[in-house]
């Protein structure tokens, strides 16, 4: 049988348009498709191959396991999670782990979970979620609807309730809504899908005095922004301020699905057989290929370079935007990095990435004016510089018209 392109369009339903291009091979930072033509890798698969395609330590733990044993379900545990669980918790806030197979799903036990501990200790009145405009924490319905873009969760019918919707880095927006019926709020310490935008130190300060003011439970969305993305093994290491329940998965498994929630010994006890679960939470190949990802990432050498490499493109999109000037702001953290389109190209991030992919480079973009870039934590600085060159020749492709 021929694979083509075209097949997507025949077999899958339609609620993603790919690009015209199929990948079939991919080392470190470097991307082949059917036709052998060679790309570089800024996407990184929307911030999950955070070690690149490949990579020999995760290639290892997963034949190494796939020899071993596959799959047990919970009702047994195994030993990579146990290691894996045991991992996050030494090296994080958090007493307890509970493993899912996505960013959503790790979302949706997070905020299940405050709502359960909230009921159990409070009563049943004290059910309100805030979370933030633009926000994105997955598509569940539940997730989607905390999320802070309404286009997503509208037209699948009467919404999961008690859900409000703040301004994100607007503390006085927060404080208009919280009260004692709220039980968690839910942030991304940097918003990844609604724009590549940090919040300040100042506000998550603020949140987190308003969450204890009123006890409510503090999510920290990490999906995006986990396992070594801005420089920390976790965000909420870059801010002097700690959640009560974080939720991780994207570059968890470096390209392997699985998601994880940790969270504290008082909180974690809530969650009692029964209440919570799911058939593949916790797979021992998942859970062995996170472990040697966590590992892998979690060195001075990994982290301290991403903060060398952010730079790297920091000043090649600096140089970039003196000669063409398309860039009204390029922003981030660590190896998340935003570049926001002026005026002129108002809601042309998608004809940018598109304009990459034709010279060579894979790209993102957050939102009709952001191109974002999210290439794995150890790409090459050789491979920095060759992308950077095609991303060039795109901008000036896209200025000539
Ligand atoms: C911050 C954040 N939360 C949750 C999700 C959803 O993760 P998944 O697609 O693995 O369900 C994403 C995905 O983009 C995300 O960026």
């Amino acid at each position: 049988m021929q694979i083509t392109r075209s097949l997507f369009d025949d077999v899958m339903v339609p609620n993603y348009a790919p690009a015209k291009f199929i990948p079939v091979k991919g080392k470190g930072s470097r991307v082949w498709d059917q036709e052998g033509r060679e790309y570089i890798d800024f996407a990184g698969g929307i911030a999950v191959t955070c070690l690149g395609h490949c990579h020999p330590a995760l290639v290892g733990a997963l034949k190494d396991q796939a020899d071993k044993i596959w799959h047990l379900s919970n009702v047994l545990t195994n030993e990579p999670a146990l290691a894996l669980a045991k991992v996050l918790v030494d090296n994080t806030f958090a007493d307890k782990v509970y493993f899912a197979n996505s960013g959503a799903e790790s979302n949706e036990a997070a905020l299940k979970l405050a709502r359960r501990y909230a009921k159990d200790k409070y009563g049943e009145q004290k059910d309100q979620i805030i979370a933030f405009k633009q926000g994105f924490h997955g598509r569940t319905f539940f997730t989607v609807t905390v999320g802070g873009q309404p286009a997503y969760s509208d037209g699948f019918g009467p919404k999961p309730a008690a859900i409000a919707h703040a301004e994100f880095n607007n503390i006085e927006s927060l404080k208009a809504l919280i009260s004692d019926k709220t039980c968690a709020v839910m942030v991304e310490p940097m918003q990844g899908e609604g724009g590549v935008l940090p919040a300040t130190p100042e506000f998550l300060k603020a949140v987190r005095e308003l969450c204890d003011a009123n006890n409510a439970l503090l999510i920290f969305d990490e999906v995006q922004t986990g396992v070594g993305r801005t420089g920390k093994l976790y965000g909420y290491m870059q801010y002097d301020v700690v959640p009560d329940i974080l939720t991780t998965a994207k570059a968890l498994g470096g390209g392997f699905p699985i998601g994880a929630m940790l969270t504290t010994d008082e909180i974690a006890k809530h969650l009692v057989p029964g209440t919570h679960g799911s058939t593949y939470g916790g797979n021992p190949l998942a859970c062995a290929v996170a472990l040697a990802a966590v590992n892998t990432v979690n060195t001075p050498e990994v982290l301290d370079g991403v903060m060398a490499k952010a730079q790297l493109f920091r000043d090649g999109l600096a140089k970039i935007n003196e000669k063409y000037n398309v860039f009204a702001d390029v922003r981030g953290q660590g190896l998340l990095i935003g570049a926001e389109l002026t005026a002129d190209y108002a809601g042309k991030a998608r004809d940018f990435m598109l304009a990459a992919a034709d010279e060579g480079l894979m790209a993102l973009v957050a939102g009709a004016n952001i191109v974002r870039f999210a290439p794995s934590l150890v790409i090459p600085d050789a491979d920095i510089e060759a992308g950077l060159a095609r991303f060039e020749q795109a901008v000036a492709k896209m200025v000539k018209g």
